[in-house]
């Protein structure tokens, strides 16, 4: 977060608050999410595509109805992926119209509800969707709008990308063998839907923006087929999220202005050459704006030195709030913030407390070798995909997430409890 601050004694503050305060008053672990940072994150994507281009934030990230009110007011709009995620939205006051639906097996009363709803637009995945979406709209007596997403052949890692012919994951429509073609031809016949755009998302935690341009550039290559088969110009593109973030300094991000750039330049410039009416443009990055904004703060428990090893840093949280490390073998750093400390840093290891030896949050990270039970140790860069995918894994309860803002903190949701778990048993 940017408001990060460590006083002379080493007690690190964030928007003016010690860190020692915080965990008093919310206890640990928590999720510490700075939402001036938030804001001017939403903000810099806004300022950065302008008002003829659209931002949508993707709420898989991290959602909640306060992040909702941010978003509106900051001007963004959002994509959502799940109904949950859609009542969410709708609870916080996103106005229908500025939603995205997507998902790539939407059930029917997701579809009847977003469209009921009156959703801006719903992204279709599959030749099936099509039909079952157009359907249902008639049957509501309403049009949807409508993009369709298609896979370009760009497999995106992380710090480069390899074309392939054919993509071979769940998602979308390849653009290979025709087959994206086949599924505008039979979307421009359904009365139930209005087909405004087409929709790629190449992957996530990107570096180099040649996977982007590789995408924008074959997205308006299939405009222009569909212009020159059918005379019709469709009047959108979206081009998906992922762009990075830094987990630790070994990271390089590049800045929302030089993706908008580069993606206006290219659809601009390869529109003009096939005098296509240049499409509004739309992207939907998620870990990019929410991501950096946020960190969890533990208590360590236990401290214990393997002879030759390293030390196994134990803390009162793990694989259920950040799963990250566990599942994308993801890298994150850790620092002391509760005290300062002149100790010879030591080859640590930060676990969890979950019944598991690959409950792992920061793999190898130095930390202080006089570190003990009862310091505060902080991971940063952890406000995507953490709380979002947090579990309930034996039966630990899920942290809340503290918004902090200008010497100001509040619950935005709250510490999960033995009530809630209990609740849903019902046996
Ligand atoms: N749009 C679509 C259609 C997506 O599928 C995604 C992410 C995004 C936008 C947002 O991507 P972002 O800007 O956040 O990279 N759980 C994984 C990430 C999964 C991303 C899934 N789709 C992780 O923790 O790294």
């Amino acid at each position: 977060a940017e408001t990060v601050t460590r006083g002379d004694d080493g007690v690190v503050s964030v928007a003016g608050i010690p860190v020692t305060r915080l965990a008093e008053e919310f206890g640990t672990p928590a999720y510490i999410l700075d939402e001036t940072d938030f804001r001017s994150r939403a903000r810099a994507w806004r300022t950065a595509f302008g008002p003829d281009a659209d931002v949508f934030y993707a709420g898989k990230a991290f959602l909640s109805r306060a992040v909702v009110r941010w978003l509106n007011e900051e001007g963004l709009n959002l994509d959502v992926c799940s109904g949950g995620e859609l009542a969410t939205a709708l609870s916080a006051g996103m106005p229908a119209e500025r939603i995205a639906f997507h998902g790539n097996n939407k059930s029917p009363e997701e579809i009847r509800r977003a469209i009921g709803e009156g959703v801006g637009r719903i992204v279709l995945d599959s030749f099936q969707e099509i039909v079952r979406v157009a359907h249902i709209a008639q049957e509501l007596g309403k049009r949807q709008r409508v993009q369709i997403r298609i896979t370009v052949g760009v497999e995106a890692h992380t710090h480069e990308f390899i074309a392939t012919a054919h993509e071979d994951q769940k998602f979308g429509i390849p653009l290979a063998g025709g087959q994206a073609a086949e599924a505008v031809r039979r979307a421009l016949q359904l009365d139930g839907i209005e087909l405004i755009g087409i929709h790629s998302h190449i992957g996530s935690q990107i570096f180099d923006m040649s996977g982007f341009e590789v995408a924008a550039h074959r997205v308006v290559g299939l405009l222009k087929d569909i212009r020159d088969e059918h005379g019709v110009e469709l009047p959108e593109i979206d081009l998906g999220g992922g762009l990075g973030i830094a987990y630790t300094s070994a990271d390089d991000p590049r800045e929302p202005h030089e993706i908008a750039k580069a993606l206006t330049e290219i659809v601009t410039r390869e529109c003009e050459a096939a005098r296509l009416r240049t499409p509004r443009i739309s992207v939907e990055p998620g870990r990019a704006i929410v991501g950096p904004t946020a960190f969890t703060l533990y208590e360590v428990g236990t401290v214990k030195p393997l002879d030759g090893l390293r030390t196994y840093v134990s803390v009162d949280g793990g694989m259920s709030d950040n799963i990250r490390t566990a599942l994308y073998d993801a890298e994150y750093s850790v620092a002391l913030v509760s005290r300062s400390s002149d100790a010879e840093p030591m080859l640590a290891r930060v676990v969890g407390k979950h019944c598991e030896s690959g409950d792992i949050v920061v793999k190898d990270a130095f930390l202080p070798a006089d570190l003990a039970p009862g310091d505060l140790i902080a991971v940063p860069a952890t406000g995507a995909y953490c709380r979002s995918m947090a579990s309930n894994y034996n039966h630990v309860l899920r942290p809340p997430v503290v918004a902090v803002r200008d010497g100001d903190a509040r619950v935005i949701v709250r510490r999960e409890t033995e009530e809630d778990l209990l609740r849903l048993d019902v046996g």
